[in-house]
């Protein structure tokens, strides 16, 4: 593989990749929102099923909306954009594990561009509340959303405790070893 530098520069790319919850205003330009949906479309699923389709909105008064349904995707309020995977409802455990390879790509592909994002999910009265605003089928399942926009700096970041060492959560040949 020779694409994007190095194999060092490409891995630390993927190592900057952090959750960014506060944006700046300026927008995000459609070259780069092409970017990212491509990369989405393009995710690996559970029998190539491909489950999903994707609501872009940048519409401030629909983010602010979403963000202030029952969940934890309150930073939609203040981004340039947001992706809401609508999952096409079948298989629970394959959709969810698509789901996240697909959020993990929008992340990755907007990162590539500076651009910044977070995961917020959607629990209890929020997942209806987000089909009613954006006029979601009920037979769908909405889960979370992705907000993008630049990085504001200094900005709210990482909730959680650094990550755990290999030490930890590595084990050769047999669990426990
Ligand atoms: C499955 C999943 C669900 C998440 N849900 C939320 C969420 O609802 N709200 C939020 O602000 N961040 C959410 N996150 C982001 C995590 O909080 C974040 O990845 C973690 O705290 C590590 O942060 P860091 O990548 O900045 O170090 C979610 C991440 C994953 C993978």
């Amino acid at each position: 593989m020779t694409e994007g530098g190095t194999a060092a520069g490409r891995i630390s790319f993927l190592l900057s990749l952090r959750a960014v919850r506060e944006f700046r205003e300026d927008p995000v330009p459609q070259g780069v929102i092409d970017d990212v949906l491509e990369v989405a479309r393009l995710s690996g699923s559970a029998s190539n099923k491909q489950p999903w389709e994707l609501v872009v909105i940048r519409d401030r008064t629909t983010l602010r909306a979403l963000a202030g349904v029952e969940g934890y995707a309150d930073h939609l309020a203040g981004a340039t954009l947001g992706i809401v995977p609508v999952m096409s409802g079948g298989r629970v455990e394959q959709e969810a594990y698509d789901e996240g390879r697909l959020c993990e790509r929008i992340m990755l592909a907007a990162r590539a561009h500076g651009v910044g994002s977070s995961i917020g999910w959607f629990v209890g009265g929020g997942v209806p509340a987000v089909k009613e605003l954006l006029g979601v089928p009920q037979e769908r399942r909405v889960r979370s959303a992705v907000s993008l926009g630049y990085p504001k700096e200094g900005g709210r970041r990482g909730r959680g405790p650094a990550r755990k060492p290999l030490s930890e959560i590595v084990h050769e040949e047999r669990y426990g070893r």
